[in-house]
């Protein structure tokens, strides 16, 4: 078997394989091993969470997850952490995050590796990939050739990852091969990433950047209820990571996107929180910074041209301004692109790979795992668990 990408994946499929019996080759580019896993959670890599389940991945094909989620679960991730030793915590919603360090997981997987005695070429850039004839004479059905040398395979899985971060690796190679055996790959596009706003609305915010407040985001999918940061170019922080990936989903089926929704006072009754101070000679900033940062208060009635005491306004605009504070839309421009985002949305059609082998239906011995696949997880582990569990799915059948 030969693995191209020697990541969260990749790894963990040649583990798999190799602990089995399995002959494994991990060809990766770079110079420094799974890097992603390195920088992942702020340097403590949220390596899974306790509420894994389909409703936190998107994909055209959602029932896809499914099979490898439910065959090689978090708690068999976490049992493999417990048995290394690596001491971790449980942080909001269900995220586990290593005590100390994420290079205790890369050195987790690497002995996994060494128990399964994979070999390694890294590093080494793949330069061509092709079938080999029917009658190779080791029964080898791929050939890559490299920069250090050609090898040739039974089975070929391809865990080349998404294109975020192209500083530390990242690299179309993944889509280039499933487009050249004849597999559709759905656009890939930026994911967990912050959004951008155009001007009107960033000339009031950008001043406040670095401020950041709890709301309720949404856009046509779950609300998550967790921090939005302002930044120079929009927002940021985990409630708009996640909704980011909705808001760019979108983008599959529509011209006209649906805005994003913001939740300004969660838990609150807006409406009937400024009808009681109706007869207020504050101004609306001063009543809404009692429960909005004070700075953030003030640009937003500006923004909307609310700059009067609450008792010069009439009862209907109120209401308006309720309706807005628990539901404020804003229309992003974009996206901070890939140098920002966490995953990629898109990859590899789900729909032409089997969900219990990750195995190309019309390409015997090709496989696809990890995030280089049309499964995108939400912030908070879901996107390790995908590349823990598709690569166990494929290790075991491959
Ligand atoms: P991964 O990217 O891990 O590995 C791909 C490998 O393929 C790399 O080693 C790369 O060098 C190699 N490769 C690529 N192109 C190649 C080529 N042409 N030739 C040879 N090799 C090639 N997720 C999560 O669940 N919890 C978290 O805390 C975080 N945190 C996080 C932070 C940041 C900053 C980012 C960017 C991402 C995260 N993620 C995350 C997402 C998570 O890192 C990601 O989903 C997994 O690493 C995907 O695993 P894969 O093995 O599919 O790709």
């Amino acid at each position: 078997m030969l693995i191209i990408g020697a990541g969260a994946a990749g790894m963990m499929c040649a583990a798999t394989a190799g602990q089995r019996g399995r002959r494994v080759l991990l060809v990766d580019h770079a110079t420094k091993l799974a890097e992603k896993i390195r920088i992942s959670g702020g340097g403590r890599c949220n390596f899974t969470n306790r509420r894994v389940g389909p409703e936190h991945f998107l994909s055209r094909n959602p029932h896809f997850v499914r099979s490898a989620l439910s065959r090689y679960t978090a708690a068999d991730f976490i049992e493999l952490v417990q048995r290394h030793g690596i001491a971790f915590h449980e942080r909001d919603w269900g995220q586990l995050f290593c005590d100390d360090s994420a290079q205790q997981i890369i050195d987790m997987l690497r002995a996994e590796c060494n128990d399964g005695g994979v070999d390694w070429a890294m590093p080494a850039q793949v330069l061509t990939v092709s079938a080999a004839e029917a009658e190779h004479p080791q029964g080898a059905r791929y050939l890559v050739d490299t920069s250090v040398g050609r090898f040739s395979a039974h089975s070929l899985v391809i865990a080349t990852g998404g294109l975020s971060i192209p500083k530390i690796g990242a690299s179309p190679l993944g889509y280039q091969l499933a487009a050249q055996f004849g597999l559709a790959v759905i656009a890939p596009r930026p994911a967990l990433v912050p959004l951008t706003l155009a001007p009107e609305t960033l000339s009031r915010l950008a001043p406040l950047a670095g401020l950041s407040l709890e709301v309720e985001a949404h856009c046509r999918g779950p609300v998550f209820r967790e921090a939005a940061l302002i930044t120079h170019r929009g927002l940021s922080g985990p409630s708009i990571l996640q909704v980011s990936n909705y808001w760019q989903a979108q983008a599959y089926t529509d011209d006209s996107r649906e805005p994003v929704a913001l939740n300004l006072l969660p838990g609150v009754d807006a409406e009937h929180w400024l009808l009681e101070h109706a007869s207020a000679r504050t101004l609306l900033a001063n009543l809404l910074s009692e429960r909005l940062p004070r700075r953030f208060a003030h640009a937003w009635c500006e923004l909307h041209g609310w700059t009067k005491p609450m008792n010069e306004f009439r009862h209907a605009e109120l209401r308006l301004i309720a309706s807005t504070l628990s539901g404020w839309q804003l229309a992003p421009s974009g996206t901070q692109g890939y140098a920002k985002a966490e995953v990629t949305l898109g990859g590899v059609d789900t729909r032409d790979l089997s969900s219990r082998t990750m195995e190309a239906r019309a390409c015997p011995g090709l496989y696809f795992i990890g995030e280089v696949m049309d499964v995108t997880g939400h912030l908070g582990g879901y996107n390790f668990q995908w590349a823990w569990s598709s690569g166990v799915a494929c290790g075991q059948a491959a």
